[in-house]
């Protein structure tokens, strides 16, 4: 008696192009053939158009904002953003680096400092992707745009490090400043929200923290 043959292909898959058959032996018992699960790698070679080019901005969401307001708003927040990579990075410099008697403290503070700092970060970079434009990432291209001095690759002294932070906080403050303000004329108020509600009241809150540890105050006797 004939046995009935279970290895007998579909039809749809008999109808697949000559390139992509393999032998019956290749083909996996979940039905899929080989080169169905391999994933296709070197996309990236040959330069393929990009989605959308830097410094542009698509009207891809419909949040109620004209072009212009969008490219003002994505080149404010791109410049924001570079800072506060840049700012971010700088506390976990120090909280590697960091030395000295107040070393517990501010190893603690600075990486505490430096969460809150990837948070925004990840909303400023978001609020940029919502308003149609594209982020900037990677650490080359922060380098290229950040207004925050470069520090040296070297340890520095405590209050050497404190100064650092508060100069680029300084910087970042006055930046959201103007930012908020060009944000609220153009009628951005999501921006305008954002800089005022996180990344200056963030800034200023660490600035109180991380100022009080450079104060000169006498050690064991009130003057
Ligand atoms: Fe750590």
């Amino acid at each position: 008696m004939a046995t009935k043959d279970t290895t007998k292909k579909p039809a749809a898959k008999a109808a697949a192009p000559k390139s992509a058959a393999k032998p019956a032996s290749a083909a996996k018992s979940n039905g899929l053939s080989q080169s169905s699960v391999q994933p296709v790698l070197n996309q990236q070679t040959g330069s393929p158009l990009p989605l959308q080019k830097y410094g542009t901005v698509s009207q891809r969401l419909p949040i109620g904002l004209a072009d212009k307001v969008r490219m003002d708003s994505v080149t404010m927040l791109n410049q924001m953003l570079a800072d506060t990579i840049t700012l971010r990075d700088l506390y976990k410099k120090h909280h590697w680096q960091v030395v000295g008697p107040t070393f517990y403290q501010l190893h603690l503070l600075y990486d505490k400092h430096y969460e809150e700092q990837s948070v925004l970060v990840d909303t400023i970079a978001e609020r940029i992707q919502i308003l149609g434009g594209v982020a900037i990432a990677m650490a080359a291209d922060v380098a290229d745009l950040t207004t925050i001095p470069r520090p040296p690759r070297d340890r520095e002294e405590a209050p050497v490090q404190v100064s650092r932070l508060l100069e680029a906080h300084q910087i970042m403050l006055k930046n959201s400043h103007d930012f908020a303000k060009r944000a609220d004329e153009s009628g951005d108020d999501g921006t305008n929200d954002l800089v005022v509600s996180q990344v200056m009241r963030t800034n200023e809150m660490q600035v109180w923290f991380v100022s009080e540890h450079v104060v000169d105050t006498p050690l064991a006797r009130a003057d």
